[in-house]
């Protein structure tokens, strides 16, 4: 069969791929132009795609041998899995393999926006490390602080986990609250958003970006943190209003921000990158060779899967794929 992957793989990863099939790919480290994927997914039956490749209906409309979507990464929100599902095919994900790198991330955030890393490597390497003085350069603790996590999910627990590390105290917001056991193991406490929010010293965001969660902290909620409190985003850009994120940032609504994603990414609103307060990463949660490489794996056995007819380990729309064909039979 034929295969179109839209990024540059590990080699040995995309022989898996290369052994059974006869692959196309996109060798460039950087995302492939909607043109070029719309001319080249035309032929093939199967897509290995990153979230940076919009699988919408019009896309699925040029390609009508495709048979499997594998996308290498945990979030989908760059994939309308309805309109695949009413195509019949799979689509897939890479869940668990980047738990840990994106919350190390979400941590790295915390800590470099409260002890001030970014603005304290730029000054020192500009050569304004003159002195040490009792009241110089001060940041915020962050041990013994109070974390909300809002999305309690896999990388949302992983955080979890890793504050207990900092003695912090953990509160949490999900759609589907844990037991008094988990929760005990865990250690965090379920609140309201709104509590959450009036409460916590750092805001950690962990939840998919669906219509639902879009927009899901603005204005309002900015409001309702502490002027002292941090907001962290390793999850989607547009689950945060980065206009009202801005204002607050700019106004001292809140003390300061750590971001990985954003809104109409890879641009920045304007604005963010003349405050200190803010930490500004170029959505790196799951960038570490070991995660990626899970990562392309899980999606080639995906893929390789989804291909044979078989149930694709992560399929996301299994049942709706098979509702739709029995639909259409
Ligand atoms: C994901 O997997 O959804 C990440 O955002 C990409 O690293």
């Amino acid at each position: 069969m034929n295969i179109l992957v839209t990024g540059n793989l590990p080699a040995a990863v995309l022989s898996l791929l290369q052994q059974e099939h006869t692959v196309e790919f996109h060798a460039e480290n950087r995302p492939m132009e909607r043109s070029r994927l719309m001319e080249m997914v035309g032929d093939k039956e199967g897509l290995l795609c990153m979230i940076t490749d919009r699988i919408d209906d019009d896309l699925l409309r040029h390609a009508p041998r495709l048979q499997a979507i594998a996308n290498m990464a945990v979030g989908y929100d760059n994939i309308d899995v309805e309109a695949a599902s009413r195509k019949g095919i799979p689509v897939s994900n890479t869940p668990g393999v980047l738990t840990d790198a994106t919350a190390d991330l979400a941590f790295a955030l915390i800590l470099a926006v409260a002890r001030r890393l970014v603005e304290g490597d730029h000054m020192t390497r500009e050569g304004g490390f003159r002195f040490w003085a009792p009241m110089y350069f001060l940041g915020h603790e962050v041990s013994r602080k109070t974390l909300g996590i809002i999305g309690l999910g896999r990388i949302g627990k992983a955080v979890a986990r890793r504050a207990r590390g900092f003695d912090m105290k953990v509160f949490y917001h999900t759609r589907t609250k844990l037991s008094p056991e988990q929760e005990k193991e865990l250690g965090a406490t379920y609140c309201d958003m709104d509590i959450l929010l009036s409460r916590a010293d750092f805001v950690s965001l962990h939840v998919p970006l669906t219509p639902d969660t879009h927009h899901l902290v603005g204005a309002r909620e900015l409001a309702m943190m502490r002027t002292s409190a941090y907001l962290i985003n390793t999850s989607r850009g547009p689950v945060v209003d980065e206009k009202a994120l801005l204002a607050a940032l700019e106004k001292g609504t809140i003390a300061g921000a750590g971001l990985d994603v954003y809104e109409q990414e890879p641009d920045l609103t304007p604005g963010f990158k003349n405050l200190d307060n803010v930490v500004l990463l170029p959505h790196i949660g799951s960038a570490t060779v070991e995660t990626r490489t899970r990562m392309a794996l899980k999606a080639v056995e995906n893929l390789l899967a989804g291909l044979r007819g078989d149930r694709p380990p992560d399929c996301l729309n299994w049942e709706n794929v098979h509702a739709g064909a029995a639909g259409k039979a």
